[in-house]
């Protein structure tokens, strides 16, 4: 056996032994006796599991799958109902491009998943690292899949001095050397749950690991600091206000435009949040009741929460009756509005 084949053949056993039961998984054992993983749950889940951690995806997962059992269900869907579905988990974009693909897979691709990375990535919303995930998960092929765990692993094993996100062109060339041709798709997935359950950022468990004995890293010490990081660039913080316009128990809500932050997101009028001010959505004695704070990926956000009962037809957005309004179809930075302000508009 090469290097690279004991490498992956001690992490399938250990793998074999410690695989992590998740709803839209295969264990090695039914595997092994020829049960195959729903490509559209194991697609679901890869874009689910960008947004956030496994234990935090499988109450949206088992929502999502219990309303829209199959990709042909989920491109039937209408798109407010996903977007409503979808809120909380955030990058809202993500969830306009998972319809956009499930209706390319219905309407170019009779329903079915392509197999093939290739096939994969000419789908909207496939990116390198979900067309490999997919690849490799649901139809075993020996594409290499390189999330942030699997990052720290091959940093530490190889000992990798140089920096994220530099180093990441390598890292992936050093994944891709052990990814094997046998159980490939058991093996993308152990790699993951070794760097989310053992070789985790702080305190690795070195002493549980298969990888241990080879571990560049370990023989030098430098487990902890691996893998460096450039420093990232300040967030700034922006202002802006929300208006939580009502009347007669009913609320203002307006859908977002597609583009954008938010994009196709229910939520309360903005002033645009670009520090260039805007109108409010109705004349009216709007009371400052405070400030909610909120980070995105780029910058932080803070929103004063203006609230006035509203007598004209407002300029922008609909009076929601309360009983059709839901929060929790708001995105989280809108919830935090309405946490703060919801039970002061009567
Ligand atoms: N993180 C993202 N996808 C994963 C998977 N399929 N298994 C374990 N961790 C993951």
């Amino acid at each position: 056996m090469t290097d690279a084949e004991s490498l992956s053949a001690a992490l399938l056993a250990w793998y074999d032994a410690h695989v992590r039961v998740m709803p839209w998984r295969v264990s090695p054992r039914d595997r092994a006796a020829g049960h195959r993983p729903d490509p559209y749950r194991v697609w679901l889940s890869e874009v689910m599991l960008q947004q956030t951690t496994v234990a935090a995806v499988q109450g949206h997962f088992h929502r999502f799958t219990a309303r829209w059992p199959t990709v042909i269900a989920l491109a039937a869907a209408e798109d407010a109902q996903v977007m409503g579905e979808w809120a909380g988990l955030g990058y809202y974009a993500r969830a306009r491009n998972l319809l956009k693909c499930a209706r390319a897979v219905v309407t170019d691709h009779g329903g079915q998943f392509p197999a093939t990375r290739e096939g994969l990535l000419t789908l909207p919303g496939i990116g390198p690292y979900t067309a490999a995930a997919i690849a490799a998960i649901a139809f075993d092929a020996p594409a290499t899949v390189v999330d942030g765990n699997v990052e720290r692993v091959m940093a530490r094993l190889f000992r990798v001095a140089a920096p994220l996100p530099a180093a990441k062109p390598e890292l992936t060339a050093l994944a891709a050397r052990l990814t094997p041709e046998t159980r490939p798709g058991d093996y993308a997935q152990a790699v993951m749950d070794l760097g989310a359950t053992i070789c985790t950022p702080r305190s690795p468990a070195c002493g549980l690991c298969p990888w241990t004995a080879a571990c560049a890293a370990r023989a030098a010490a430098m487990q902890g600091d691996l893998p460096a990081r450039s420093p990232r660039p300040e967030k700034p913080t922006r202002h802006g206000i929300l208006w939580l316009g009502h009347r007669d128990g009913a609320i203002l809500i307006e859908r977002r435009p597609d583009r954008g932050l938010l994009g196709g997101m229910l939520g309360f009028p903005g002033d645009g949040w670009d520090g260039q001010g805007g109108p409010a959505p109705a004349e009216a004695a709007w009371r400052d009741v405070g400030a909610v704070r909120h980070t995105f990926t780029h910058f932080h956000l803070v929103l004063r929460i203006l609230v006035a009962r509203i007598d004209g037809p407002p300029g922008r957005g609909d009076l929601i009756r309360r009983a059709d309004f839901r929060p929790a179809d708001l995105p989280t930075v809108m919830r935090k509005a309405w946490d703060l302000a919801g039970h002061r508009l009567d």
